[in-house]
């Protein structure tokens, strides 16, 4: 049945209809500190939000079967996109129907990148179906998220957080200080997460960071410490295997970065710089052997609302 052609003759109500933002995560340290019985991994992370965001609209009762579409045809729609996912796991633990569900995706995250888009999205479904039905608490509302995906309960809420377990475990951290500038650069390849799980199984884990160290930085507002505690147990494996990820490092580094790092399990690698100027230069030469390159801040904590 459309939303026009219902057989008890009332007239259809109009949808209902949501939208929210779905921030990108970087990782400013990510450290394996071992395999699971579960199969996952302990890990321990330092996270922030960034200012590049995909946006979401979210239609409630459209009295048509369930569809997700997105502008970037690259990105799965249908019952395997996250967005879905989300939208059922909230729709099945909360006992809602919403009688017809679109969801529209505009992706400006960059995909398969390390910087969570996906489960960024998913975040974004379940906060805006928690605002509109109200069931769940925050803890409630993580627990499933976790249901998704591993990164979703740290993108409920973002900021800059330090992040245990598969991903569930979060610390709030302060704001990073004033000035900071992301800029961040896609290179042309994709890296499978769970090969490369499966890969620092067997390797001795290099590139430790020091959380303590950069926790301790981002408590004292130093941005050098803060840029040069930045670590992805990752980073080797993955620049290994594509060495553009060191030249990369090395052009941020060489227009001023105070520190430069593969996120997640990449292929994002990104620059800290204190200065907005240095960081659109590095940008202006970058986009001559990358096409994807972003400017973006660290989003404040509290910008997401998780109730009514
Ligand atoms: O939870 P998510 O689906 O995002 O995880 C994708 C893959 O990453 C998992 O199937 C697993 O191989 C790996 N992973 C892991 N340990 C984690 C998070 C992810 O091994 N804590």
């Amino acid at each position: 049945m459309t939303s026009s052609d219902r057989r008890d003759g009332t007239l259809p109500s109009a949808p209902t209809i949501l939208r929210e933002d779905a921030p990108g995560k970087l990782n400013l340290t990510l450290d394996v500190l071992g395999r699971r019985p579960d199969g996952f991994h302990e890990l321990e992370m330092v996270m922030v939000s960034v200012s590049l965001r995909d946006e979401l609209t979210i239609e409630l009762g459209t009295g048509e079967p369930w569809a997700v579409t997105c502008d970037r045809p690259e990105v799965p729609t249908g019952p395997d996109n996250l967005c879905w996912k989300a939208a059922k796991a909230y729709c099945d633990a909360a006992g809602v129907d919403p009688q017809g569900l679109r969801i529209h995706v505009e992706k400006r995250v960059p995909v398969q990148a390390g910087m969570a888009g996906g489960s960024s999205d998913a975040a974004a479904v379940l906060r805006a179906l928690n605002r509109h039905y109200g069931r769940f608490s925050e803890e409630e509302l993580r627990a499933v998220g976790l249901t998704v995906g591993s990164d979703v309960p740290y993108c409920l809420f973002g900021g800059v957080a330090l992040v245990h377990g598969r991903g569930e475990e979060l610390t709030r951290l302060p704001d990073l200080p004033g000035e900071l500038n992301f800029v961040l650069v896609k290179p042309d390849f994709s890296v499978s997460t769970p090969e490369l799980f499966r890969e620092i199984d067997q390797a001795e884990v290099s590139a430790r960071p020091d959380t303590e160290a950069i926790v301790s930085a981002i408590r004292r507002k130093d941005r050098n410490a803060i840029g040069a505690n930045l670590q992805n147990a990752f980073e080797p494996l993955v620049a290994a295997r594509h060495p553009i990820v060191e030249e990369l490092r090395q052009v941020l580094l060489a227009h001023g970065a105070i520190g430069a790092r593969l996120t997640g399990t990449g292929s994002v690698v990104f620059g800290l710089f204190c200065s907005k100027f240095r960081a659109f230069s590095a940008a202006l030469e970058l986009e001559e052997f990358c096409p994807l390159v972003h400017l973006a801040t660290a989003l404040p904590a509290g910008v997401f609302k998780l109730k009514k």
